[in-house]
């Protein structure tokens, strides 16, 4: 047996979509885990399901992050060797009509947050960046030394959060922050027990498809097929969900060669059209999957996908699932809980 105790990871925000899948992969390399949610966004359903999927010891307390008093008591009896931050929220089109509660929210919790790893000697963090610190590049593939900006106050809060953590990093070199730029995470675990449960309608394209191939929706409204790419349709660099959590278990083993904070893109590389999603989505279904052409979103860029490379070299992590695949997850989750982790309606 071995002498050495499993380390211990704090998930805040690990009951949520992304989370619930780093969960899984973390137990399954031995980590022990301490879960921190508020359920805002999220259903304590998916954590007990986790403990279904995956072997090991997951602990769950439901706070706020802001509730500093809570969250440091929680830390205090933990015994945590590094953090994974996917705590915030995140719909961008929210984030415009209620700016301040994206700040307070996005920002005030992670001052807590840092906060209490100050006061109890965490000093290793992984945190949940994105692509849309990016906005409209100027070029594909994105390098993470790409000009940063952003086009909606969500985006501005995780530019805001990558400033603090390397403010926080540079004046204590003890610190080791991974940044990691998510591009557009989709798909579910091939078990289809957990999966993406957006409230209210999603604003994102692959949940808003399945809830159309499963009759919730009568049909896709594709945002725009004017834009200059091949078939008049946007491109985005879609990375299947366990993938990433397989990102993450990369950076956490990598975290303390990386020397203080550093951004690191997780994507496959590769784009895909909207019209290229509908098409893999319909043969994962089984039927076509209804839609007509709208206008534009406003904000959209044309064309964003990852230059992975940097992932390869500093963590040994590449994704390797397909569109297919992620496709294929999607719909086993989504066709064997058509309402998420709710109950139906009788
Ligand atoms: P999610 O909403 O499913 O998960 C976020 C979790 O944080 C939820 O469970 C929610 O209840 C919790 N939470 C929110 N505010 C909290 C607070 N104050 N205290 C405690 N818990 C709180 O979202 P996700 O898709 O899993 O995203 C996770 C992270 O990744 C977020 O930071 C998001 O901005 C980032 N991200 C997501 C995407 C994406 O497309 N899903 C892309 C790039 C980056
Ligand atoms: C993808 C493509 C739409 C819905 C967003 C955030 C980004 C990141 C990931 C958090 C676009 C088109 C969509 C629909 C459509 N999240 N679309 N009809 O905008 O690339 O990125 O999620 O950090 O910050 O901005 O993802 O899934 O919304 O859209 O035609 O009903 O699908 O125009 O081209 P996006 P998305």
């Amino acid at each position: 047996m071995s002498t050495h105790p499993a380390p211990t990871v704090l998930l805040t925000g690990g009951a949520g979509y992304i989370g619930s899948h780093t969960a899984v992969t973390l137990l399954e390399a031995g980590y022990r885990l301490v879960v921190v949610d508020d359920l805002s966004n999220s259903s304590e359903v998916a954590l007990d399901r986790v403990r279904q999927l995956a072997p090991g010891e997951l602990v769950f307390h439901r706070l706020d992050l802001r509730d500093e008093q809570a969250l440091d008591a929680v830390v205090a009896a933990s015994g945590i060797d590094a953090v994974v931050h996917f705590a915030g929220l995140k719909a961008v089109g929210e984030s415009v009509a209620e700016p301040l509660r994206y700040y307070e929210v996005n920002i005030g919790a992670t001052i807590s947050l840092l906060r209490v790893l100050q006061r109890h000697g965490v000093r290793r963090l992984v945190f949940s960046s994105s692509a849309t610190v990016y906005g409209d590049p100027a070029s594909v593939p994105v390098r993470e030394d790409a000009r940063l900006s952003t086009t909606n106050p969500y985006g501005r809060t995780k530019l805001v959060i990558e400033d603090l953590l390397r403010d926080v990093a540079a004046a204590d070199p003890s610190w080791h922050v991974a940044l990691l730029r998510y591009f557009n995470p989709v798909g579910a675990h091939p078990s289809g027990r957990i999966g993406e449960d957006p409230r209210g309608i999603p604003n994102n394209l692959m949940p808003f498809v399945m809830q159309v191939a499963v009759g919730r929706h009568p049909e896709l409204v594709v945002f725009g097929d004017d834009y200059p790419t091949p078939d008049g349709t946007c491109i985005r660099d879609y990375i299947h969900v366990v993938d990433l959590a397989e990102g993450h278990r990369a950076a956490l083993e990598h975290l303390d060669r990386l020397g203080g904070c550093r951004a690191v893109n997780l994507g496959t590389g590769n784009g895909s059209s909207v019209l290229e999603v509908v098409t893999e989505a319909s043969r994962a279904v089984g039927r076509a999957i209804p839609h007509r052409v709208g206008p534009r979103r406003e904000g959209d860029a044309p064309a964003t996908y990852a230059d992975p490379s940097l992932a390869a070299e500093l963590f040994g992590w590449r994704a390797t699932r397909t569109l297919a695949d992620m496709c294929a997850d999607a719909w086993r989750w989504q066709s064997a809980n058509p309402h998420g982790y709710a109950e139906p309606i009788a």
